[in-house]
C-alpha cells in the first residue's frame, strides 16, 4: 500500500513541479505541495527498498562530491559560427542555398549560459554532462538534478539525449550578488559566470540554492522517434517535460529570420534572462545532414550576435574590495548613467594590470559597456577629456586590514595574505580546520561561518578559546551540547598534530600539504622555519622561488608572528618528529598514485609511502616503478599500461601495507 502511495506521490509531484517551474501554471497551492512532499519523504525513509534516484525528493542536493568524473560525448558538442549583420546572414543563407533549394529556418533566443547534455534511459535521467572541450566533459548529474526545469522522469520511457543551456535568470543573479555583497564576498561578473561557477560546485546542496534554470534546444536522436524537423522536435520535447524557449519561430526566408531577430533585439532588455544573440538553424534534419559540419561548427546553424551598448560617463573613484582568497579587486565608481535600460553606478576594472594597460585614471571620461549585460566594464578612456588627471597608484596595502599586499612575479593579481584579515577570516579558518590540516571535525564551512558571524571567532587563534565560550555556542542554530563537547575535544586533540599539518593549515600561499611536509621535515620546528632565509628555503629540494618568496612574505607580517606566538601559548605542537624512514617493499621505488582510493585519502597514502621509503611522484614515466590505481583512474593508468609499468590496485596495496606494519 505505502509503496503504491510512493509511486503515486512521485508521479503527482513530478507533475506539480513541471506545472510550477516549466509551465508557470501551478494547479495546487504551495502548502498542498509541501504536504505531499513531506508525506513522500517520510514514506521513502520507511521504504529504502524502493529508492529511486529520479524521485522528486532527490532534487534537494545529495552528498558532497570529491570531484567530477570525466565523460566522453558520444557526439561531439560543437560551437556555432557567428554573424554580426544582415550581410553575414545573407552570406549564410547563400551557402545553405547552394545545397538546399528551399530551406526553412528556425530562430531561437541564444541564452547566455553553459551548454549541457542530458541522457535519459527508459525515461529516467541517468547522466548530465558539461560541454568541456567538446569531446570530454564532466559528469554533473547530481547538480543538474537540483534544477526544476530538468525532468528527472519523462512522460514517456524514451532513451534519448537532449542538449540545452543551463542559465541563471536576471532575478536569481541579482539576488545572488546581493547575498554575496552582504557576506563581503566577490560578486559574479554576469549570469553566465554565476551559472558556470555554480555547476562546478562540489556540494549539490549549494547548487540547489543557486536557482539555476535550463532551456533545452536540441534533441540529438529525435529521428529515432520518427521526427523529421528540428521545430517538431522542440515541440515534442515540451510534451516530454522539458522547458523549451517560447522565443522560437519557424521562418520561410532569411528576411523573415532577420525580422524575427530585430523583434527579439527590441524585447531583449525585458526578457527575464540574458541573451547574447539568436541562433538560426536549418529546420529539416535531412537538410542538416546534407549540409554537414566544418571541424568545429555545423554548416546548418549560425549564431547572430547582438552588439553591446556603449555609453560614456565619468569615473569618480577607484575603490578596492577583498575576496575570500584575499584577492584584491579594483572597481570603478561612476557618475550614474543609463545603459541598456538600467541605471549603472559601478563598473569592473578586473585587476591592476587592466587599469595600467588602459591607463584609467580617476576623473576620466570613460566608455562603459555591459559585459553579459549586468555588471558593466570600463572599455576605454576618452582621451579628449584628459587634462590633469593623475595615474592611478595602488599603495600595496589591503583596504580592509591595511597590511601590505603580495603579488607573484608572474601573476597580475594582488593578495592580502594576512591570516587575521577580516575579509579572509572565514576562508582561513575553514582551511586551518580542514582534513589535511589540523583536521578538526565539526568545524566545517557552515559552522565556521556561523561562529564568525556570532563574533566567537575573530582570528584563527580564537579556535582555542572556544572551550571558554560553550554557553554562547550552544545557543546558536545547529549546535547542541553534544556536538559542542565533541568539537572542543577535537580541537584539543588537534593540538598534538605535527608541524607539517600546522604549516599547511596556516594557508601560506603556494604551500600545499606536500610542501608543508617537506618544510616541516627540513626545519623540524617552527622557530627554525621562522628564521629561514631565502637561500636556505630554495636549497630544499622541491621548494622553488615562488614558494620561498611566499613563505618569507607571510613571515614578515607582524600579525603572522603574533599568531604563531599565540598558538604556542595555547599549546599547539610546533615540532615535527624526525622521520625514520622504514625500509620496506617500497624502499627506493618511484611510486605514482592515481584515481580514488576507498580506504584512505591520497595524502594519507602518499604520507605512508614516503614513510616507507618510496619516492612519490606526480607523473608516470619510464622511471616509475609502480602505479597505485584507485577507482576512476584515468590517463596515468593508461600511460602506465602502455609503458609496461607495474600496476597495483587498492586491494594489493592494502595487502602490502598490512605486511609492512
Ligand atoms: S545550438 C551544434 N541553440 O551557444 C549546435 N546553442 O555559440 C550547438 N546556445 O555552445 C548549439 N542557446 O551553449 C544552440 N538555442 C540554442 C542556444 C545555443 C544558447 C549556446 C550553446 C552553444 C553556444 C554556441
Amino acid at each position: 500500500m505505502s509503496v503504491e502511495r510512493i509511486q503515486t506521490l512521485r508521479q503527482l509531484l513530478h507533475r506539480y513541479n513541471h506545472e510550477y517551474h516549466v509551465l508557470d501554471q501551478p494547479s495546487i497551492s504551495d502548502a498542498q505541495f509541501d504536504a505531499l512532499m513531506q508525506e513522500l519523504i517520510v514514506l521513502e525513509r520507511q521504504h529504502p527498498e524502493v529508492f529511486d534516484p529520479t524521485s522528486p525528493t532527490q532534487r534537494v542536493g545529495g552528498q558532497v562530491l570529491d570531484g567530477f568524473e570525466k565523460v566522453t560525448h558520444q557526439v561531439m558538442m560543437l560551437s556555432l559560427g557567428n554573424a554580426y549583420s544582415l550581410d553575414d546572414l545573407i552570406a549564410f543563407d547563400a551557402r545553405v542555398r547552394s545545397m538546399i533549394a528551399q530551406p526553412v529556418y528556425v530562430v531561437e533566443a541564444k541564452i547566455d549560459g553553459l551548454a549541457m547534455s542530458l541522457h535519459y534511459e527508459q525515461g529516467n535521467l541517468i547522466l548530465a554532462a558539461t560541454r568541456g572541450d567538446g569531446v570530454i566533459g564532466e559528469n554533473v548529474t547530481e547538480n543538474i538534478k537540483t534544477i526544476f526545469d530538468v525532468p528527472l522522469k519523462l512522460t514517456r520511457n524514451y532513451s534519448m539525449e537532449v542538449r540545452g543551456e543551463v542559465y541563471m535568470s536576471k532575478q536569481a543573479f541579482a539576488s545572488l550578488n546581493q547575498q554575496q555583497a552582504s557576506f563581503n564576498q566577490k560578486l559574479f561578473m554576469n549570469p553566465r559566470n554565476a551559472a558556470a561557477g555554480s555547476i562546478r560546485q562540489l556540494d549539490p546542496q549549494l547548487v540547489a540554492k543557486r536557482k539555476l534554470s535550463m532551456y533545452s534546444y536540441n534533441w540529438m536522436n529525435a529521428q529515432d522517434f520518427g521526427i523529421s524537423t528540428h521545430y517538431d522536435a522542440l515541440m515534442a520535447l515540451k510534451e516530454l517535460g522539458f522547458k523549451v524557449s517560447d522565443y522560437t519561430r519557424r521562418c520561410a526566408s532569411i528576411n523573415e529570420v532577420y525580422d524575427e531577430i530585430m523583434k527579439l533585439d527590441e524585447q531583449r532588455e525585458t526578457l527575464p534572462f540574458e541573451i547574447d544573440g539568436v541562433v538560426v538553424k536549418v529546420d529539416a534534419f535531412s537538410d542538416q545532414e546534407q549540409l554537414g559540419y566544418t571541424a568545429k561548427t555545423p554548416r546548418w546553424a549560425i549564431a547572430y550576435k547582438f552588439s553591446a551598448q556603449e555609453v560614456e560617463t565619468t569615473l569618480e573613484d577607484i575603490f578596492l574590495t577583498v575576496g575570500r582568497t584575499g584577492k584584491i579587486t579594483p572597481n570603478a565608481k561612476l557618475t550614474p548613467v543609463i545603459v541598456a535600460q538600467t541605471n549603472v553606478g559601478y563598473a569592473q576594472l578586473h585587476n591592476f594590470d587592466y587599469i595600467a594597460t588602459k591607463d584609467i585614471r580617476v576623473n576620466d571620461k570613460v566608455i562603459i559597456r555591459k559585459a553579459g549585460d549586468i555588471i558593466p566594464e570600463v572599455v576605454r578612456v576618452n582621451l579628449e577629456h584628459r587634462h590633469d588627471q593623475q595615474p592611478y597608484v595602488f599603495n600595496h596595502r589591503c583596504p580592509v586590514c591595511h597590511e601590505p599586499t603580495f603579488s607573484d612575479v608572474d601573476e597580475v593579481d594582488e593578495y592580502c595574505v594576512n591570516p587575521n584579515c577580516e575579509a579572509r577570516l572565514v576562508e582561513s579558518i575553514i582551511h586551518y580546520a580542514s582534513r589535511d590540516a589540523l583536521n578538526i571535525e565539526g568545524l566545517g564551512d557552515k559552522k565556521v561561518a556561523q561562529l564568525v558571524e556570532a563574533k566567537l571567532l575573530n582570528n584563527v587563534k580564537d579556535i582555542y578559546a572556544l572551550k571558554h565560550k560553550k554557553e554562547a555556542i550552544i545557543v546558536l542554530d545547529k549546535f547542541a551540547q553534544k556536538s559542542v563537547d565533541a568539537l572542543i575535544e577535537a580541537i584539543e586533540v588537534s593540538k598534538q598534530l605535527p608541524l607539517s599539518k600546522l604549516l599547511y593549515g596556516l594557508g601560506i600561499r603556494h604551500v600545499g600539504a606536500k610542501a608543508a611536509q617537506t618544510l616541516a621535515q627540513h626545519f623540524l620546528n617552527m622557530d627554525a622555519f621562522m628564521r629561514a632565509s631565502y637561500d636556505e628555503l630554495i636549497s630544499i629540494k622541491e621548494i622553488g622561488d615562488v614558494m620561498a618568496r611566499s613563505c618569507l612574505e607571510t613571515m614578515s607580517h607582524v600579525s603572522f608572528v603574533e599568531l604563531i606566538e599565540a598558538l604556542k601559548v595555547e599549546g599547539v605542537n610546533m615540532s615535527e618528529p624526525v622521520k625514520e624512514v622504514k625500509s620496506s617493499f617500497f624502499s627506493e621505488k618511484t611510486v605514482v598514485l592515481t584515481g580514488t582510493l576507498e580506504s584512505l585519502s591520497r595524502t594519507q597514502a602518499s604520507e605512508w609511502l614516503s614513510e616507507h621509503g618510496a619516492k612519490v611522484s606526480g607523473s608516470v614515466s619510464k622511471a616509475t616503478d609502480i602505479v597505485i590505481a584507485g577507482s576512476e583512474a584515468g590517463s596515468k593508468l593508461t600511460k602506465a599500461q602502455s609503458l609496461g609499468v607495474r600496476i597495483m590496485f587498492e586491494e594489493e596495496f592494502k595487502e602490502v601495507m598490512n605486511r609492512e606494519i
